[in-house]
C-alpha cells in the first residue's frame, strides 16, 4: 500500500468539561459558544475544509448533541426559510455542510484527557497522518494570508513528520501550554527535541508554546495508549508526542497569525471585540459604541 502523505482527515477533540465556562457551558457545549455570530467549532471546521480535508471527526462526549446537529441537515429550519423567500439566510445554513465533507462522531465516554480524546479517533483516522484542531484555540491568519493550518499542510508536506503549531508566550505564562524545545530546521521550524506539559517558569526548556493546532502521524496512537496519567491525572498528548519523538522526528512550527484563546474568558472576550470590529454587518457600528465608550470612561 502506498503511504499517504496528504492531510485527508481532522479530528475535533470536543468532550472535555468546559469548566472555565460554567455555568454557560453546564447544558451546552462550550465549542458552541458563539464569537460574534458563528459558534467556534464552526470557525475550527472552515479552517479544515480551507486547508484541503473534507473528513472531520468529532471526539464528543455528554450535552454535545448541539454539535452534531449544528453540521446535520435542519429540514424544518430550511422549509421555513425557502417558504419565507429568506435565500440568504437558507444558503448561510446549507453553507454549514458542504456536500464534499463528511462528518463522523465517536465518544469519549470520560474526560480522561487531551491524549484520551484523540486515541477514540484512532478507529476512524486510521493508518495516515491527521490534523488535530482544538475550536477553543481560534485561529486567525495573517490579512490576506493562508489560515494557520493550511500553513501547516504545506509544511508538512515538505518535512512529513509529526508538526506542531507554536508561538513565543510570555515567560509568566509558560505553565498554561505545552512547551517544545530543539534545534532549528529552517525557517520558522524547529526539529523538537524536548517537549513539556505546563512546566513552572524555572523548568520551562523554552518559551515556545503549542497552539491548539497539530498534524500527527499515526504511530503516536501506540505512544499514547503506552502512556500513563500525567498532568493534572489527565492522559496528556504532549506525552504522547514527547514518546514519539523516541521513534520518529517531530517538527514545530512558528505559524504566522494570532490565537485568541478562547478556553478562558479573557481570550474569548478579546475575539470576541476583534471580531466584532471586523465584521462587515455590525463592525463599524461597534466602533462607534466603543469609541464613545473609552470616552466615558
Ligand atoms: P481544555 O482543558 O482546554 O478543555 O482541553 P476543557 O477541559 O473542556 O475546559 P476547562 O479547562 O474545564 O474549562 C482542550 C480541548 O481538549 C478537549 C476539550 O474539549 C478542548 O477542546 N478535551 C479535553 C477532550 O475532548 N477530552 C478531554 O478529556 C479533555
Amino acid at each position: 500500500m502506498n503511504k499517504i502523505t496528504e492531510i485527508r482527515k481532522a479530528v475535533f477533540p470536543v468532550a472535555g468539561l468546559g469548566t472555565r465556562f460554567l455555568p454557560a457551558t453546564k447544558a451546552q457545549p462550550k465549542e458552541m459558544l458563539p464569537i460574534v455570530d458563528k459558534p467556534l467549532i464552526q470557525y475550527a471546521v472552515e479552517e479544515a475544509y480551507a486547508a484541503g480535508i473534507r473528513h472531520m471527526i468529532f471526539v464528543t462526549g455528554r450535552n454535545k448533541r448541539a454539535i452534531e446537529d449544528h453540521f446535520d441537515t435542519a429540514y424544518e429550519l430550511e422549509t421555513e426559510l425557502e417558504a419565507s423567500h429568506k435565500h440568504e439566510l437558507l444558503a448561510l445554513v446549507r453553507s454549514l455542510s458542504p456536500e464534499d465533507m463528511d462528518c463522523s462522531y465517536v465518544r469519549q465516554p470520560r474526560s480522561l484527557g487531551l491524549g484520551h480524546a484523540v486515541l477514540c479517533a484512532q478507529p476512524l483516522v486510521g493508518c495516515e497522518p491527521f490534523a488535530v484542531l482544538l475550536a477553543d484555540d481560534l485561529m486567525c491568519g495573517p490579512e490576506n494570508g493562508d489560515p494557520v493550518l493550511t500553513q501547516m499542510v504545506e509544511v508538512f508536506k515538505r518535512v512529513q513528520t509529526s508538526l506542531l503549531a507554536v508561538q513565543e508566550v510570555p515567560a509568566d505564562h509558560v505553565k498554561r501550554y505545552g512547551i517544545v524545545a530543539g534545534e532549528p530546521a529552517g525557517e520558522r521550524l524547529i526539529k523538537v527535541n524536548q517537549m513539556v506539559e505546563k512546566p513552572s517558569p524555572e523548568a520551562a526548556p523554552s518559551r515556545m508554546g503549542v497552539a491548539g493546532r497539530y498534524i500527527l502521524t499515526p504511530g503516536v496512537f501506540a505512544h499514547i495508549r503506552n502512556n500513563s496519567r500525567g498532568a493534572g491525572g489527565e492522559i496528556q498528548l504532549t506525552d504522547g508526542i514527547a514518546q514519539l519523538m523516541t521513534t520518529e522526528g517531530v517538527h514545530a512550527y512558528q505559524y504566522h497569525g494570532k490565537r485568541y484563546d478562547c478556553g478562558s474568558k479573557q481570550g474569548f472576550l478579546e475575539a470576541t471585540v476583534d471580531f466584532a470590529l471586523k465584521h462587515p454587518e455590525v463592525g463599524p457600528e461597534f466602533q462607534e459604541y466603543l469609541k464613545a465608550h473609552s470616552i466615558r470612561r
